[in-house]
């Protein structure tokens, strides 16, 4: 039933100490099922196998079912009868008052076809009142056969309170908490990673584990919705053989889509959708990714990402909608409707997350972690800054309802005292608990990044250290996030309450918030996967909405002789090594955490869109094959895959793939790479009008190139549907994105946002031309300004820039009039 990968193995010896300390929990929670294979003795005949469900659920009075199941090896019927004899142990529930005790021989003759099932039925006896679950194993034995899995028998938790969905969700979590141990509480606290409790999947029921979550990359063996569904929900069945059958709570970063799960629909990355200014169709984008993460068991997405990104040499720019606090505000709020919809119990919704808290996006470069230059570094600003550029998205988001928030790996050191005081966001209690909490009342939770409390000082080589987590919680971090740490974190966080370290009302407090979010995602009442919109991941209807988002995010720079459109009549000559690359127009969090270059899973690519759109296309990656003939060349250029910090500009270069086979790729750059550029420069010499598309995360400067260049379009990283770069391309759809960062005229001078004093990017915030078509007036007049200020060889003036960028951020805070002023006013006479 679970599919969980070999590689994935917990080794169980390094948590004996864990559990040791965590006795008084073990008393609490139910028997692990894994003990009662240990007692079988070696089988006689390893080529067949009988299993059972580690976990066999029964309603209080029915009969239990607890399902065997003999397979052969070369899956031939069996040779020779298989007998197993079956005996119920002593667990949490009492023999003769709760079930009926029982012991018996069942067979499998000679000749039963491989996979027969054959039932074992255990009576349970009714009992009045309420109770939590109670549960008994039932212990296998075989001479004839393996046996694999003995399974844990668990009466369900009955007529309690907190389990009647008609009560309001603060009467059912008051109830739950009142009946919660200690132990139990912290558990709810503790997410592990998926990779590090499959192999012993026991733990999530020995912890009493709120929540799992995948990685980047971190995928079940079977990588389909099924085997996604399947694994997920293994897991559920081991939260649910607790004593109060909690459900847990499972994440997953789909933040451009499900984007480890194979054949899901990959949408823009957020910079694209900061392309598109439209709100609207981001909540219909997010609403679709939720369907598709749900249908796969998965009711929490760790998106959006609501940063503000001002320095692009960020590895993570293109996780920001954009440079200015009203787009990350407008589209995060968009984003987050869109993902948890009207109700969280549907099951086309997921529970969102805004992140990460706060100024991710604001660090300044040479403050990064480790070698990272700009990720996980400091924001050095005045609090009057940070209110103003970094804070607005939350506000945004949390009137948006958003579930749940993350602290960022980054610091803040504010310069209003002086600077050399940095305090790290998974300890700084001021904005977590005072701003958020408290001033802004937000009733979510607080889930901690990835080991984020192993950053606060002083640092340890056992982290989580107890004074880390105290920190943390103090701080006001619900839940945390400790992919492998989880047991240690456990242990320590029960320590530090009993010590006095920690308060039971703080504990209390993170719990509920916790409890609440289960409760309204309809956990309690459906905690296995709905499976019911499986179909439709990675179908027709999801791929079009994908396709126009696509085609909305692409910004046309320039657009000489009107080059763009092209008839479908031209002969096209493609170029670039990012014109038929999946890996490469998808980015990052795709497949894998930093992504990778080629087939990472099923989608077109901008090739192949252009392909199904003209009739003469001729391809050469490196522009070797000859041009003649040809009426246009598109070359698509740009980056290669990266993430997190291994995507900062002048950071560490990722080589840990099984693609990279070990090699580095490419150092980050602001500018064009030299490869691309050669492209560009051939492409552009030899065929009469040239295209040139920029694939990439960030704004690649080519300011020198610009006057080759006839028509340039900033694609950002489309994801799986490139033909909606086609759509514009050949006037199916018009171009009408616009730029949500400025685009640097230097890779020297890179850090150039709207607002600032000297401000003078090649091409400025808010800039894109359109393609034909009637337009709205203040369209029309950007239209007109921008055409008649653009050079052709060095870009948009300043004053221009300051126009088109100020009017822009007017439009995005909803002041039209202003907006329209401002582009009258600078439209020359
Ligand atoms: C990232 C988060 C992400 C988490 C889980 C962290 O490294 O900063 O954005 O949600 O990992 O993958
Ligand atoms: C995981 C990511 C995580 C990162 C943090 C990676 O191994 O796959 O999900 O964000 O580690 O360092």
């Amino acid at each position: 039933m679970s599919a969980t990968p070999g590689t994935a193995q917990h080794p169980r010896a390094r948590r004996v100490p864990a559990l040791l300390a965590a006795a008084a929990l073990v008393l609490t929670s139910l028997l692990a099922p894994v003990s009662t294979t240990r007692a079988t003795p070696a089988p006689a005949d390893t080529e067949i196998v009988v299993s059972a469900g580690p976990v066999v659920f029964v309603d209080d009075g029915d009969t239990a079912n607890v399902t065997l199941t003999v397979r052969t090896a070369d899956d031939a019927a069996l040779a020779r009868p298989v007998s197993v004899d079956w005996s119920t142990g002593v667990g949490t529930a009492t023999a003769s008052v709760d079930y009926e005790a029982g012991s018996g021989t069942l067979g499998f003759p000679a000749g039963t076809p491989s996979g027969t099932e054959r039932s074992i039925r255990i009576p349970t006896r009714e009992s009045d009142g309420g109770e939590t679950a109670e549960t008994f194993p039932v212990s296998l034995e075989s001479r004839d056969a393996e046996v694999s899995g003995g399974p844990a028998v668990v009466v369900r938790a009955h007529d309690l309170a907190y389990l009647d969905p008609r009560l309001p969700t603060d009467e059912r979590v008051a109830d739950l908490l009142g009946r919660m141990t200690l132990a139990e509480k912290v558990g709810q606290m503790t997410q592990a990673e998926r990779a590090n409790v499959a192999g012993d999947p026991a733990v999530v029921t020995e912890l009493g584990l709120g929540s799992v979550l995948s990685g980047g990359g971190s995928t079940p063996a079977e990588n389909t919705p099924e085997g996604w569904a399947d694994a997920v929900d293994s897991f559920q069945a081991r939260a649910l053989a607790t004593r109060l059958q909690i459900p847990l709570v499972y994440g997953v970063d789909s933040v451009h889509g499900h984007g480890n799960l194979d054949g899901a629909t990959i949408l823009p990355h957020n910079i694209g959708l900061g392309a598109t200014r439209d709100p609207l169709l981001v909540a219909r984008a997010e609403r679709m990714v939720a369907t598709e993460t749900r249908a796969t068991g998965i009711p929490w997405t760790f998106a959006p990402c609501v940063c503000v990104v001002r320095d692009d040499r960020w590895g993570r720019t293109y996780e920001s909608f954009g440079e200015h606090p009203a787009l990350a505000s407008v589209l995060g709020a968009a984003a987050v409707l869109g993902f948890q919809g009207k109700h969280l119990d549907s099951n086309r919704s997921v529970l969102a997350t805004a992140k990460h808290f706060v100024a991710d996006g604001d660090t300044s470069y040479g403050t990064g972690e480790g070698e990272y230059t700009v990720d996980q570094g400091i924001t050095e600003q005045s609090r009057e800054h940070v209110e103003a550029v970094d804070l607005p998205p939350y506000v945004a988001a949390l009137r948006a309802g958003v579930g749940s928030v993350m602290p960022s790996f980054s610091s803040i050191d504010w310069t209003d005292d002086g600077l050399g005081n940095p305090v790290k966001m998974h300890a700084n209690e001021e904005l977590l608990t005072g701003w958020l909490k408290e001033d802004q009342g937000f009733d979510g939770f607080v889930i901690s990044d990835w080991q984020g409390i192993h950053q606060i000082p002083p640092l340890a080589s056992d982290s989580p250290t107890t004074q880390q987590i105290v920190t943390g919680v103090n701080a006001g971090v619900d839940m945390f996030m400790e992919p492998s740490q989880f047991e240690r974190f456990h242990t320590r966080l029960v320590a530090a309450v009993q010590d006095g370290e920690v308060t039971e009302e703080r504990i209390d407090d993170a719990v509920s918030r916790i409890l609440a979010a289960k409760f309204e995602l309809g956990l309690f009442e459906e905690p296995f996967a709905d499976r019911s919109h499986a179909d439709e991941i990675g179908s027709a209807e999801h791929r079009a909405i994908a396709r126009k988002a696509v085609a909305k995010s692409q910004v046309l720079l320039k657009n000489d002789g009107d080059a763009l459109p092209l008839g479908s009549d031209a002969s096209v000559y493609v170029a670039g090594r990012n014109a038929d690359d999946l890996g490469n127009q998808a980015g990052g969090w795709t497949g894998t955490w930093q992504g990778y270059s080629g087939d990472v899973t099923e989608g077109t690519t901008i090739l192949e869109g252009i392909q199904a759109a003209a009739d003469d296309v001729t391809f050469s990656e490196d522009a070797s094959a000859p041009t003649d003939g040809a009426d246009v060349g598109v070359v698509v250029v740009g980056e290669t895959p990266y993430a997190e910090g291994f995507g900062d500009v002048g950071g560490p270069e990722w080589a840990w793939d099984p693609a990279d086979g070990g090699v580095p790729r490419e150092e980050k750059s602001m500018s064009l790479q030299p490869g691309d550029a050669a492209v560009v420069e051939k492409v552009c010499a030899e065929i009469e009008t040239c295209v040139v598309l920029v694939v990439s995360g960030r704004p690649q400067v080519l300011t020198e190139q610009l006057g080759s260049i006839d028509a340039l379009v900033a694609s950002w990283l489309p994801g799986t549907e490139g033909a909606g770069v086609a759509d514009v391309l050949f006037g199916e759809r018009r171009f009408t994105g616009r730029l949500p960062v400025s685009w640097p005229r230097s890779a020297d001078d890179p850090v150039v946002n709207v607002g600032d004093e000297d401000y003078d990017p090649l091409f400025p915030f808010g800039w894109g031309l359109t393609t034909g078509g009637r337009m709205p007036h203040l369209d029309e007049h950007r239209a007109q300004l921008q055409e008649a200020v653009l050079d052709p060889a060095t870009g948009v003036p300043p004053a221009a820039s300051k126009a088109i960028a100020t009017s822009d951020v007017a439009l995005l805070e909803e002041r039209d009039g202003v907006a329209h002023h401002i582009l009258r006013s600078a439209l020359p006479r």
